[in-house]
């Protein structure tokens, strides 16, 4: 495959989204194709099942049903938009990606990363991405602006705790694995991050190229 993969991830409130579009207007204007998609979701079918997981119901969701749920949407994207994508030598730039499972699945709900590691094997095969931001931003400020933007989906009205486990697993990964991550500091003003991300692109364009 010839494309790059990046992924962006953080806890809610973040601002992945208008930073994710922010980062494809600086590709366009070198060229360079870009494919924006989120997870879970990306294809028709794959927003179906994110519908199911993010509605708040009355039934509690398991958290193996709610992992299973997240690797069926993410084999769907993979094999009708990721993959493809990459093939034709795009750069995909995907809100949320594996690391998410391991934050929110892992960290949040307290399963397993070796099991989650199996899943990961079994429906990625061997495509990772190729650099992963991480928004970070302090637990109470992105749960302020994610209830600013209006009602709470099924993840949003976790606690504090579930939130804390879900940034310190981001911020374990990306220690572990620092030539993968870059952290971006995100409580910082929108003009800022973006000045950050600037400062990220011509690694990321070198990576594009080569
Ligand atoms: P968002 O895309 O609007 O941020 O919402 C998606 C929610 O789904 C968010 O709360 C994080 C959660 N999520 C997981 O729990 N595991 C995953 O693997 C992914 C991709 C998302």
């Amino acid at each position: 495959m010839s494309g790059l993969f990046i992924t962006l991830e953080g806890p809610e409130g973040a601002g992945k989204s208008t930073n994710r579009d922010y980062l494809a207007t600086r590709f366009r204007e070198q060229g360079i194709d870009v494919v924006l998609t989120r997870e879970p979701g990306g294809t028709p079918l794959a927003e179906r099942i994110r519908e199911i997981l993010l509605a708040p119901s009355d039934e509690l969701m398991a958290s193996d049903t709610e992992l299973l749920l997240m690797f069926a949407a993410r084999a769907q994207h993979i094999d009708q938009v990721i993959r493809p994508a990459l093939e034709r030598g795009c750069v995909v730039i995907c809100d949320r990606f594996t690391d998410a499972t391991y934050a929110y699945q892992g960290g949040g709900r307290g399963l397993s990363h070796q099991r989650i590691a199996v899943l990961e094997d079994f429906v990625q095969g061997a495509l990772r991405p190729d650099m992963t931001l991480v928004f970070d931003l302090p637990v109470e400020v992105g749960l302020a602006r994610a209830a600013e933007r209006g009602c709470l989906d099924r993840f949003e009205q976790e606690g504090m705790a579930f939130f804390e486990a879900v940034r310190q697993t981001y911020l374990q990964r990306a220690a572990e694995h620092p030539q993968r991550y870059r952290i971006v500091d995100a409580a910082k003003p929108l003009q800022d991050v973006q000045q950050s991300l600037d400062q990220l692109l011509p690694e990321l364009l070198v990576l594009t190229r080569g």
